[in-house]
């Protein structure tokens, strides 16, 4: 959400946390992206990193909108509830898919829906 934090805000340590939740959010993406990545070109079904990217994703974007309300800051509603019910269909899908694929039933099409949902918010992230 660019812009949820005015410029000119003094340093404290709750906008210290957030720059944290931030960074962790942006890493746990990474994983779940480039996880979904290496699923998709080696064809080689749902990974541990796309998995753990999708579930820590999900928790560092609830906690990145609890200090954002908590400290009173300009928080798109919308947007992130938007961006919430996503990540929850990406954990579902991802979830299903380790499932399927451990009891010899993998689904690719659920990796991709799960993978390009997660792209999706990465382009609400940065564009909305
Ligand atoms: C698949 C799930 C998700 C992806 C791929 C994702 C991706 C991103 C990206 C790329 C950014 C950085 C954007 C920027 O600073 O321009 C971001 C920021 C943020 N995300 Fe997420 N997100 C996800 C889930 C969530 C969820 C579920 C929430 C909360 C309900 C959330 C809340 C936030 C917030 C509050 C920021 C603001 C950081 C700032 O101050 O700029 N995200 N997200």
């Amino acid at each position: 959400m660019p812009g949820a934090r005015p410029p000119n805000r003094r340093i404290g340590p709750v906008t210290t946390l957030y720059d944290i939740l931030v960074l962790l959010h942006l890493l746990f993406m990474a994983a779940l992206i480039g996880g979904y990545f290496v699923a998709a070109t080696q064809r080689s079904g749902i990974n541990t990193v796309m998995v753990w990217g999708a579930r820590l994703q999900l928790l560092t974007g609830l906690a990145l909108m609890g200090v954002a309300i908590a400290d009173d800051l300009d928080v798109n509603h919308t947007k992130l509830g938007i961006k919430l019910l996503i990540a929850l269909a990406v954990v579902a899908l991802a979830e299903i898919s380790a499932g399927k694929q451990k009891r010899g039933a993998a689904n690719p099409t659920l990796v991709h829906i799960a993978g390009v949902l997660a792209l999706v918010n990465v382009v609400i992230a940065v564009f909305v």
